[in-house]
């Protein structure tokens, strides 16, 4: 058989996941785990590029994030997973990166300039929030992954990390680095209790480790057909984000029941969400299941991160043999 491709993703450390964050990017992941030699690792400095002020919370999200990868599925067996601020020769690479990447390149990259816009509250006119391509370029390359499973957003930063490879290989005259490929994972069409993007920071999401208490009252508060003001008034499922959270929880025949009863206004919200709620909580049983598990037993989360960024390092530093031999350092 052939070697199977590597593949290489991360998450920075902002807070516990929530369904956004499973059907956008993690189920994609546990998916790829069979086929790929799979990287996942915590990206806790690139946490820092933009939380330097504020950094109390980092670690334990790293172990937050953890425990949710692993009660959703990612497992220790097949894929390594591990914690980017251990393996340090990420920051040597970054070092010597940072030499030979031209500072236009970073300036113009989209997502630079739409959040130094965006994010008024904190200052990101720092050399690392500049940098921080470099930093992820040097996390893919490093492992010299093949792909890099990611949305949208971060497309420009795997071609980032196209170009400085490239330019490492021909500056060297060397193909230590492949050119990784982003593989696009379909962005999750989940929205938030307010039909916002999910995300934490609008106070609209559902965690993986939310208690069936708080997933029905959290559902309770969703948004429904806005146009549908009383429960005689017919509703249109096509607009509602409950419905959406129907396909994916509920049966077809509960689909198709809901949808029906809706638009002929024989089915009232509040029971519509009570029926989604109960296929939802469903749905994260195992999910909490498996994480209760691992609450209870801290030393096998620790004993994970440690074998895995152990094994990553391993990797990381025959990369940086090559590096050092190529660079004549
Ligand atoms: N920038 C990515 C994000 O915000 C996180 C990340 C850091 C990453 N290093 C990476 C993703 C390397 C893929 C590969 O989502
Ligand atoms: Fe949405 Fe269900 Fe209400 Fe219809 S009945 S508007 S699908 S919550």
């Amino acid at each position: 058989m052939a070697e199977k491709k590597r593949i290489l993703s991360g998450m920075r450390p902002t807070g516990p996941l929530h369904l956004g964050n499973l059907h956008g990017a993690l189920a994609n992941w546990i998916e790829m785990q069979d086929q790929y030699d799979c990287f996942f690792f915590i990206a806790d400095w690139h946490a820092l590029t933009s939380d330097y002020e504020d950094t109390g919370s980092i670690s334990n999200y790293t172990r937050e994030v953890i425990t949710d990868w692993l009660s959703a599925g990612l497992s220790p067996e097949k894929s390594t997973l591990f914690v980017q601020s251990r393996i340090k020769e990420h920051a040597e690479l970054f070092l010597l990166l940072s030499m030979i990447t031209p500072v236009p390149w970073l300036e113009r990259n989209p997502t630079y300039k739409e959040q130094i816009l965006q994010i008024a509250n904190k200052d990101l006119s720092t050399f690392g929030f500049l940098g921080y391509p470099v930093l992820q370029a040097a996390d893919i390359i490093i492992y010299k992954a093949n792909g890099v499973p990611v949305g949208v957003d971060q497309v420009p930063h795997v071609e980032i990390t196209r170009e400085i490879a490239r330019r490492f290989n021909y500056l060297y005259g060397t193909t230590v680095f492949p050119e990784p490929e982003a593989i696009l994972t379909e962005s999750s069409k989940i929205l938030g209790m307010d039909r916002r993007k999910m995300s934490k920071s609008y106070n609209n999401a559902i965690f993986l480790s939310d208690t069936p208490e708080n997933v029905s009252s959290k559902v309770f508060q969703m948004i429904t057909d806005p146009q549908r003001k009383r429960k005689t008034d017919p509703g249109d499922p096509k607009v509602c984000n409950v419905f959406e959270f129907h396909q994916l929880y509920s049966d077809p025949e509960t689909i198709a029941d809901v949808s029906g009863k809706c638009r002929s206004a024989d089915i009232g919200c509040v029971a519509c969400k009570k029926i989604m709620a109960g296929h939802l909580i469903r749905f994260l049983e195992p999910i909490r299941e498996k994480r209760a598990y691992y609450e209870a037993h801290p030393d096998v989360v620790t004993d994970i991160m440690n074998t895995g960024s152990a094994k990553a390092r391993g990797v990381a530093q025959q990369t940086m043999e090559e590096v050092r031999a190529a660079i004549r350092i």
